[in-house]
């Protein structure tokens, strides 16, 4: 009976902290001075940077300050990072709130100041975000002759917990045949709306400067105001995204390489062709100005480290040989991918690529002399096309068989990440394998890396040899294990990165 209470108080208060997270509202302790957002739409995801001037107009220092996100955008946010103008490194530690208001329907991101603001003192926080899944088509389909619009909707207000004395929103745009579309025929009734509020009324047509539009300055905006707009524009090329990224590293001692293999199920969420009326008549007809051919994606480039080898690229049919491999900048490879058929909007494309490199490119290790058993493998988090935005990706890191002592540390975090076993053909025990799990990533994330420790013995590098002499007879082990040692002797030098 007793336990049975227990148990039950700690639903009502697990209750009662639900409902306080969800009924949250940002204590009214700060002004916005300034607003700037400037929203991005040359690319195929949204990049905002924001410039707020934020005042403390409460009675105590703040550290806290809450911005606000409606839940569409919250969801997403692929990336959101903070500094502080001024202020030495200014990096802030910005993060995704438990807290929400779901009378208002609003998220929050906590960006927490460097140092608490004083009342009445002022500092400017900027943001860079991005944001996918936010462009689409607008109209859905058109003729293959047509070129390809696209719309976003989004707030002409950036949407806040606290009151604003100025805003101002302008949108870059590649500068073709841009329109609001919802300011037509709107700002009328605007202007209604604003003498009954008896406020100034809102100019909804913005002010058009070659490729960039302005929207205000909007003086006194009201806490959490919202307005809808939507802008459609030309955009003349493919617009592309990974629904599913599955990248797998494996990591050989004993062949002293580090392996990759990528498969993407691409996805062109541009203008879908009409009754699926492809025309290859058309398609090869070169016709004046941009259309829904422009818009077809033709081919991809990936850039792949110096001395990659072993590279590949196939489909469901099987190898594609119409892939380039051409030198690129810092003498990297360029691999440029052709996919079978130009993928028109609302077409997938499956591929794989894959391609191997030196260990010593990414397996270091950090103190040679005195933990010769320990090893740091560095790789980037993703290596896949510019201008990609991903749904979602699972990373498999397969370690040597019989690396003990297995530690990850990645600056985004993954959810979730797990650890199991890999057992391939000849293995023994299986290798160890750690599983990252992403969701909303951009290209950006490039220059993100994964470190990896473990231990890993002379011992477990000749398992392999024994496991396969087991196989196929000792003699040709031998051989074939004198031959291995020889390479490792001359290519295995792992060399500290610096960057
Ligand atoms: C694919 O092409 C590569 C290089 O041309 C070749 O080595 C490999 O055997 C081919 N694979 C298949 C499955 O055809
Ligand atoms: C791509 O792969 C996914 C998952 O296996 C599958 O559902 C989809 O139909 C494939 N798409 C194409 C165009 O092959």
């Amino acid at each position: 009976m007793k336990a049975f209470q227990s148990f039950s108080v700690g639903v009502l208060s697990l209750a009662m902290l639900v409902n306080q997270a969800l009924g949250f509202t940002p204590p009214p302790v700060f002004e916005n001075t300034e607003v700037v957002r400037v929203v991005d739409i040359t690319g195929s995801y949204i990049r905002e940077t924001l410039s707020l001037t934020i005042k403390n107009i409460g009675s105590a220092p703040e550290s806290i300050y809450y911005f606000a996100l409606d839940p569409e955008n919250f969801a997403k946010v692929a990336v959101f990072e903070g500094r502080e103008k001024g202020k030495r490194s200014g990096l802030l530690n910005v993060n995704p709130s438990e807290k929400s208001d779901d009378e208002r329907n609003v998220n929050f991101y906590e960006i927490p100041l460097l140092t608490p603001l004083k009342p009445n003192e002022e500092t400017v926080i900027q943001l860079g975000v991005a944001i996918v899944n936010k462009i689409y088509p607008s109209p859905l389909s058109a003729a293959q002759t047509d070129s390809q619009l696209l719309a976003v909707r989004d707030n002409r207000f950036t949407l806040s917990a606290y009151p604003s004395v100025s805003q101002t929103l302008k949108i870059n745009t590649v500068g073709l045949k841009v329109n609001d579309v919802s300011a037509e025929g709107l700002q009328e009734e605007e202007n209604a709306r604003a003498e009954d509020a008896g406020e100034p009324p809102y100019t909804l047509e913005p002010a058009v400067d070659g490729k960039v539009l302005t929207y205000g300055p909007y003086e006194s905006v009201s806490a959490y105001a919202s307005s809808m707009l939507t802008v459609q524009y030309e955009y003349p090329r493919a617009v592309v995204k990974t629904a599913k990224l599955e990248r797998d590293i494996w990591v050989s001692h004993w062949g002293a390489s580090v392996s990759f293999e990528e498969t993407y199920q691409l996805h062109h969420f541009g203008t879908k062709l009409e009754d699926n009326s492809f025309s290859r008549l058309d398609f090869i007809r070169r016709s004046q100005g941009y259309n829904l051919n422009t818009a077809a994606l033709k081919g991809l480039e990936v850039t792949l480290p110096e001395g990659s080898r072993n590279i590949y690229f196939t489909d469901l049919v099987g190898n594609v040989s119409t892939s380039l491999i051409k030198p690129s900048a810092d003498d990297n490879i360029g691999l440029v991918l052709k996919p079978r058929y130009p993928l028109f909007g609302g077409w997938n494309y499956n591929f794989t690529i894959g391609w191997s490199v030196d260990l010593d490119e990414y397996v270091a290790q950090p103190e040679p002399a005195a933990e010769p058993e320990k090893f740091i493998l560095r790789v980037p988090l993703i290596q896949g096309p510019m201008e990609m935005p991903y749904d979602e990706v699972t990373i498999n890191i397969v370690l040597p068989e019989g690396a003990t002592n297995i530690d990850l540390a990645a600056l985004h975090p993954s959810v979730p990440e797990a650890l199991y076993i890999t057992k391939s053909y000849l293995d023994f025990a299986g290798r160890p394998t750690l599983q990252l799990v992403y969701n909303n990533l951009i290209d950006n994330y490039k220059r993100t890396s994964v470190y990896v420790t473990y231990n890993y013995t002379k011992q477990s590098a000749f398992m392999k040899p024994l496991i396969v002499s087991g196989v196929f007879g000792v003699f040709f082990t031998l051989a074939l294990l004198i031959s291995k040692i020889d390479i490792r002797v001359s290519s295995f030098k792992p060399k500290a990165k610096t960057n």
